[in-house]
């Protein structure tokens, strides 16, 4: 499917005020997006878990209004105005305006809340990026009733790629692929795709607890680190991996073997940190922490041996995955032996999800 099939062939009767709300997921790569082209365009594909718990929920109070000069829109975070999220909205409606031309007639209130603590160091734009979008395709579902569902699912996904390259991955599914790839049937750069080939049980349920090791601001965001992509000696070689990779860990997902899961997941983890070790100019965003995590997860495998693994996003966080019948042993462990490594003790018990729905 090519981008014009998502700009509506006429113009609807819009409804002149009312609202929307939906709530949509945070998702962790297990393949990870590092590195992009043209408009948000991945340079390799990706798939993710969707989480459950780790979640933004959205509000969109519309009203139409007389000038259609520009945008008009409020954003509130836990319902404080929040104008400095108001530039990357702003970035996003000329982004996607193509694909809903009736943003300019209407006056906005985004009213968005997080699950997760403000400032923990999770990543906020897949799930914010999602809701966002889905509340505005919904405002255009609401004039044209002969939208599918499978239509809706994948051009909220193509708008919200249009925000943030990983909000392409938290509309529908429990394990979804980003990006063109032959070993995924219908798979597109311009949307996500739900994984739908049989996926064994132990990863239906799978758990994410994840270690809150640093709740700063980023010293580099998502977006530069992907530009560093461009010119990095390693680029090739890295997209060439992470494709390999997905195609190996499809595998994986239907045969359940966890020991392959867990390599390929960590490996993934570490060669997107070696990108930005590795860039000009190079950065570290692991912390100390971070490794004394690590590095007590490996000794726990091995001495229980437990499936125990890690992955990490754009951040200091660990995200620590594991399957269900080892959850209890697993929460002691982390209460016991790695809380410590976390900032004020704090870390957040989620699993996999099923993605966004309306409220
Ligand atoms: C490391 O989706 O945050 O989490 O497209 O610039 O908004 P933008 O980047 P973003 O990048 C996410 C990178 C990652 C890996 C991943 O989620 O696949």
């Amino acid at each position: 499917m090519q981008e014009q099939q998502f700009i509506p062939s006429k113009s609807y009767q819009l409804p002149e005020k009312g609202e929307v709300k939906w709530e949509s997921p945070s998702n962790i790569a297990l393949v990870k997006y590092w590195g992009k082209y043209g408009e948000q365009l991945p340079k390799n594909s990706s798939i993710s878990f969707t989480l459950s718990h780790c979640k933004t929920t959205t509000q969109l109070s519309y009203q139409k209004k007389n000038s259609s000069q520009k945008f008009s829109f409020e954003v509130y975070l836990d319902g404080n105005r929040t104008e400095s999220f108001e530039p990357k909205i702003e970035k996003f409606f000329e982004r996607i305006e193509k694909y809903l031309p009736f943003l300019k007639d209407y006056h906005f209130k985004i009213e968005t809340q997080n699950s997760f603590p403000h400032s923990s160091g999770i990543a906020s734009s897949a799930s914010g990026m999602s809701a966002l979008a889905l509340c505005l395709l919904a405002l255009e579902r609401q004039a044209n009733s002969v939208m599918t569902d499978d239509f809706f699912n994948q051009k909220a996904s193509f708008l919200a790629r249009l925000g943030s390259g990983s909000a392409a991955r938290s509309i529908k599914g429990n394990l979804v692929v980003w990006g063109e790839h032959t070993a995924v049937n219908k798979s597109s750069n311009l949307y996500g795709v739900e994984f739908s080939d049989k996926v064994h049980e132990v990863f239906k349920n799978y758990q994410d607890t994840i270690l809150l090791v640093d709740r700063g601001e980023k010293q580099v965001s998502s977006t530069v680190g992907h530009n560093l992509m461009y010119n990095h000696p390693f680029a090739e070689q890295r997209f060439l991996q992470a494709n390999s990779n997905l195609e190996k860990i499809l595998t994986v997902l239907q045969s359940g073997n966890l020991d392959e899961f867990i390599f390929i997941v960590e490996q993934e983890a570490l060669s997107l940190h070696a990108m930005m070790m590795s860039s000009s100019p190079y950065f570290i965003l692991m912390k100390p922490n971070t490794l004394e995590i690590i590095n007590k997860i490996w000794e726990y495998r091995e001495t229980h041996k437990s499936k125990i693994c890690f992955t990490l996003d754009a951040g200091a966080n660990v995200h620590v995955l594991y399957p269900e019948n080892e959850k209890a042993k697993v929460l002691d462990f982390i209460k016991n032996q790695l809380v410590g490594y976390c900032q004020k003790g704090m870390y957040i018990c989620d699993e996999v999800g099923f993605g966004a729905k309306p409220l």
